[in-house]
């Protein structure tokens, strides 16, 4: 099968978030199970120095006011088609955002390009290659299905993945001339959203298949608190909605290879960890051989993430005798608060403001847990990062992290399942109780080692959910044919 992968980020060549991790994975697990996936995704200065070695497959003279080409590379086992348009892609700094933190002024057209040239592989095909499936990421590939069913395209069929419905790329009702949408589409069934052009609500509302990355996410996003907005059109969408759980590139995400590690250790050498501690208590400028746990955050500091209940709670988790490492960045407010800690507590609390993949392994690979007490949560992967790494996740019971981490109640830590700690409902208490019964249970080394166990033992691979996203594709061919037989 050929799979169009078209999104605005995959990892190791750009990244923001957990997009580009999935991205940059799921096709490796696929082609395991013999598809061929191209990733469409546009030219932005960190992959320029890759258009070099591409072979040119399309050409524009004006694709929303300027020259493009596609470019087809091979790099880091995977298939990139780089969109390179100048015009829209060649800027310095964040790939969503000007220097004012402002959304980039012409986002609908930079993302807008982006689907018009994925829905013309779509219809065209480079080459002999042409998609079986158009698999859209996240709003920035939202209008993907639009163009091809207003191309009147029977196939490719479609199917997008919500990665975060709290973004969804809202524009205003002028940009649908220009991106060259027709007036017929501009309905409450198709690409309107309250008088607006709304990139994600037509994705979900047009695309043939609705999948988002966690099973309880895929309930929860028909729930008004869960929907923003949008759960209306989740229920309607309820018979083709499917929940499919994220995995980590095991070859990125390995504590026994990891070159970011001070040291690499395995489930039977966890002892080797401390010395990644040491190096973290360097880095954040931690008291020494502390008795308490490290716990760590390696997050985008946003409310989404619930980080200022952390602060919040600090005064308890210091209280405790415990230390905490963040790597984040994100809210000004937030990271202003997480300095400002860092001072109050110093010793204890340590904050490193910025991006630095190399240091988001480390700490995995040094503290002993790590903090994900999100509002909500479509998947999240640094609670699987931490399983991995035997970093034991401490997470609020929502979306993916409800999925992926087993509570250390009584039973289950008797029974050796319990591969971490979570929490509900979501609030300053019942974080600052939470972090209690981690530092309890640090304070009981057997059982805190056997947790470690268990969690580095739980499967976090793509392997199922890939036969999962391979069986999608497969019943969408099978509709596929069906209509086609029906047409004749
Ligand atoms: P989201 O996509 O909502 O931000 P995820 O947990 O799915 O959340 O993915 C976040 C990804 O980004 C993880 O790979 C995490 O390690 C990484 N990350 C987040 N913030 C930073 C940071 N400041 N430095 C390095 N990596 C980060
Ligand atoms: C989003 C979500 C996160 C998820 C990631 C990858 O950014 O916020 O929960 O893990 O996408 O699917």
């Amino acid at each position: 099968m050929k799979i169009l992968f078209v999104a605005s980020e995959c990892a190791p060549f750009v990244k923001t978030g957990g997009l580009a991790d999935v991205v940059g994975a799921v096709p490796k697990a696929l082609r395991e199970l013999g598809s061929d996936v191209k990733i469409l995704m546009p030219a932005y200065p960190s992959v320029k120095a890759l258009l070099k070695s591409g072979k040119s497959v399309w050409r524009s003279d004006d694709l929303f006011g300027g020259k493009a080409q596609l470019k087809s590379v091979q790099a880091e086992g995977l298939d990139l088609l780089l969109l390179d348009a100048q015009h829209l892609y060649d800027r310095p700094g964040s790939i969503y955002l000007d220097e004012a933190g402002q959304d980039w002024h012409d986002n609908h057209l930079r993302f807008g390009a982006l689907c018009r040239v994925g829905a013309e592989v779509c219809l065209n095909g480079i080459g002999d290659w042409k998609p079986d499936i158009a698999h859209a990421h996240d709003w920035q590939a939202g209008l993907i299905p639009v163009y091809l069913k207003q191309a009147g395209a029977s196939s490719p069929k479609s199917v997008i993945t919500i990665h975060n419905i709290a973004f969804q790329g809202l524009f205003d009702s002028s940009t649908l001339k220009i991106l060259g949408i027709d007036d017929d589409m501009f309905t409450h069934e198709r690409v309107e959203y309250w008088g607006k052009v709304g990139f994600l609500k037509s994705g979900i509302a047009l695309a043939d298949k609705v999948t988002t990355v966690s099973p309880t996410y895929a309930e929860e996003l028909m729930e008004p608190e869960f929907g923003m907005g949008l759960e209306g059109l989740m229920q309607h969408r309820r018979v083709d909605l499917s929940g499919i759980l994220n995995g980590i590139d095991l070859d990125v995400w390995n504590p026994a290879t990891d070159k970011a590690l001070k040291r690499n250790y395995t489930a039977r050498s966890l002892k080797r960890k401390a010395e990644n501690r040491a190096e973290i208590e360097k880095r954040f400028g931690l008291t020494a051989n502390a008795t308490g746990p490290l716990f760590c955050v390696v997050s985008r500091l946003t409310t989404q993430k619930g980080l200022d209940l952390l602060l919040d709670a600090l005064p308890d988790l210091v209280g405790q005798g415990a230390q905490l490492a963040l790597l984040g960045s994100g809210d000004p407010q937030i990271e202003d608060g997480f300095r400002r800690a860092s001072k109050q507590y110093a010793g204890s609390v340590g904050a490193i403001i910025g991006y630095d993949e190399d240091l988001s392994h480390l700490l995995q690979g040094g503290a002993d847990a790590i903090l994900v007490p999100s509002r909500f949560e479509p998947c999240g992967l640094t609670q699987l990062y931490g399983l991995r790494y035997g970093t034991l996740p401490v997470v609020a019971k929502t979306g993916g992290l409800a999925d992926t981490v087993i509570d250390a109640t009584a039973e289950n830590v008797k029974s050796k399942k319990a591969t971490g700690f979570s929490f509900s409902p979501v609030s300053k208490e019942g974080l600052v109780q939470v972090i209690a019964r981690t530092c309890e249970m640090y304070r009981q080394p057997e059982l805190w080692t056997s947790m470690q166990r268990s969690a580095m033992r739980y499967p976090v691979d793509w392997g199922h959910s890939a036969e999962l996203y391979q069986k999608l594709y497969q019943q969408m061919m099978v509709d596929q044919s069906t209509d086609d037989g029906n047409l004749k």
